[in-house]
């Protein structure tokens, strides 16, 4: 399965199909020097099958985790790639989750104001979030993403096969992003999750998934409007995740509390007997003010008024202008 994303920096290609790092002759130019970029818990099994075939290469392994999407580490990366003494045609390869993504992917934008890179994700959320629509970052101190790039990848390998070996918790993460899908923009793809086995039939769901996110980053690149529907749950995600220091909630976790948020009551039980499904958070006890300071503080928002996404019926995610003070 094949998807093509328009962007105005380039288009590139989405390959989605199992066993895939076993075929990557089909894919990658094997004459090029490879930079692969992964964290330090991805199997050495999937970092084997790429260095195999892309004999011209150099590996270098970061901590896995959020933590590592910092100035710091972003520092030693760059620094190394300088003293490897990599040239502007090299491509970087981000092989593992959303954290080496985000991660690789702004060193590749920002290495001599820009080299190509390839996104080879192997998690549930990678695979159908965030290896597409070109967001890196790297965080602040205090602030999530806040220094980043639109860049697109020249391509995205998905082999789904990786999956196998993603720990479940992983797992039911990248699902929260999934269900989100189908909360801001179909109400049938939500049934589908909720009555399929999604494992079983997981290429079609990632595929599902990225035809979505397409549909919104296609619209709006750079996040001006209509792509911001996407951020559903991640206004108080964020909070919950920087109110705990990054270390209660993984990524998905803190959306599904924050979708929560921004649901009405009709069709709030809909949304917790999914997350239930796939053992996700439905509720907390950070006080709400706390997390009010910390969405205050979000580099999205101005003063005092910030872009909600809201669903009232599921399928139809809007943004409506709120004011703090009224959350
Ligand atoms: N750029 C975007 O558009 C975008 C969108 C959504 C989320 N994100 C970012 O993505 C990040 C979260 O991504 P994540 O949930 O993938 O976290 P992650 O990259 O930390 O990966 C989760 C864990 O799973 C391990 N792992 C990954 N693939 C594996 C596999 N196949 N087998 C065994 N272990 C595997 C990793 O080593 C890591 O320990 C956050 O930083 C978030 O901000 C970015």
């Amino acid at each position: 399965m094949n998807i093509n994303v328009k962007s105005s920096k380039r288009n590139y290609n989405i390959f989605i199909k199992n066993n895939l790092l076993d075929n990557l002759k089909d894919y990658l130019d094997m004459n090029k020097f490879y930079i692969i970029i992964t964290d330090n818990q991805i199997p050495s099994i999937y970092i084997k099958k790429v260095s195999s075939y892309c004999k011209n290469n150099h590996i270098i392994r970061f901590p896995a985790g959020e933590k590592s999407k910092s100035i710091e580490q972003y520092k030693i990366i760059i620094e190394e790639l300088i003293a490897k003494q990599v040239k502007r045609d090299t491509i970087i390869i981000a092989l593992g989750g959303g954290v080496t993504g985000d991660l690789a992917g702004f060193v590749a934008a920002t290495l001599y104001r820009g080299v190509d890179y390839i996104q080879i994700p192997t998690s549930l959320l990678a695979q159908i979030d965030s290896s597409i629509g070109g967001k890196v970052a790297i965080n602040s101190q205090s602030i999530k993403n806040a220094i980043g790039s639109f860049y697109p990848p020249i391509k995205v390998l998905i082999d789904p096969t990786t999956l196998t070996s993603l720990p479940k918790r992983h797992f039911n993460n990248g699902m929260a992003e999934m269900i989100k899908y189908g909360m801001i923009y179909s109400n049938d793809f939500f049934e589908e999750i909720k009555s399929s086995n999604v494992t079983e039939n997981i290429e079609y769901f990632i595929y599902k998934s990225l035809r979505i996110k397409k549909h919104f980053v296609e619209s709006d690149e750079y996040d001006q409007n209509f792509r911001q529907i996407l951020n559903f749950g991640h206004t108080f995600g964020h909070a919950y995740e920087a109110y705990y220091n990054y270390e209660k909630y993984l990524h998905g976790e803190a959306i599904s509390l924050g979708m929560l948020k921004m649901v009405n009551n009709e069709i709030k039980s809909s949304l917790i007997n999914l997350l239930k499904k796939y053992e996700l958070p439905i509720s907390d006890p950070a006080p709400k003010k706390d997390l009010i300071k910390l969405i205050k503080h979000d580099k999205k928002n101005t003063t005092e008024y910030i872009n909600l996404i809201y669903v009232d019926q599921i399928g139809k995610g809007y943004i409506k202008k709120t004011k703090i003070i009224d959350l």
